[in-house]
């Protein structure tokens, strides 16, 4: 995966204002059982901010925020094993569920209150189409180790199963499982 997506330019997010950046953030830690201490939402705490500051004009000003987004952004990736850079559209109360091997191409979409898990992988599929990255609609439930690649779709409330392997297009409310991923019929999320 193309690691200079991180910071990259990929700015097209909604301009926040300071009450509304807070405001996402209280959600997501509502999201993550009110507990501050959880990785995932550091990680997500740590997006918001850096989307917040690319709002902020002139570029002088942006400038130490910045500096500390870069550094709170690699503190996440170091220590925790999560890479969410800022240029991800991230959707509302998307919770991160625990933590360790999680890696977000920083040209895809989550929709709101979708879980990612522990070493989930959204990302592109070929090194010859470095910008292509899934899209996840909203309430989508990836599990544990499951690796979505391409520029796939993936429904509202589809279930993706753990160690699945996605590569193409899953339905709204399917359950895809398995390498490579099928859909099966599931009567659990109906
Ligand atoms: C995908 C999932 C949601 C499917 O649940 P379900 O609808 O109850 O499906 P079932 O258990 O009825 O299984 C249906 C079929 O899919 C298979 N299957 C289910 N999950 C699978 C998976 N992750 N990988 C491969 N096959 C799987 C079952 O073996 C079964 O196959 P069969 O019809 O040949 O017997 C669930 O199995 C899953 O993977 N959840 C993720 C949980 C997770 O990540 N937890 C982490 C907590 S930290």
């Amino acid at each position: 995966m193309n690691t200079q997506l991180e910071l990259g330019e990929n700015t097209s997010q909604t301009q926040l204002s300071f009450l509304e950046l807070w405001q996402q953030i209280k959600e997501d830690w509502i999201a993550h059982g009110r507990d501050w201490t959880k990785p995932g939402f550091r990680a997500v705490a740590v997006h918001r901010f850096g989307v917040w500051r690319m709002s902020l004009e002139p570029k002088l000003i942006r400038a130490p925020f910045s500096i500390l987004y870069r550094m709170l952004y690699r503190k996440v990736r170091n220590n925790y094993g999560i890479e969410l850079p800022y240029t991800v559209q991230l959707g509302r109360r998307v919770i991160i569920e625990h933590q360790g091997g999680i890696v977000i191409h920083g040209y895809s979409s989550i929709g709101d209150d979708s879980i990612i898990r522990q070493g989930v992988t959204l990302g592109n599929r070929y090194l010859d189409r470095p910008l292509d990255a899934p899209k996840l609609g909203k309430s989508v439930n990836v599990g544990a180790g499951a690796k979505i690649f391409g520029n796939v779709t993936i429904g509202d409330g589809a279930n993706i199963g753990a160690n699945a392997v996605v590569l193409c297009d899953v339905p709204t409310k399917a359950t895809a499982v398995g390498i490579p991923a099928r859909i099966i019929n599931s009567s659990k999320f109906d």
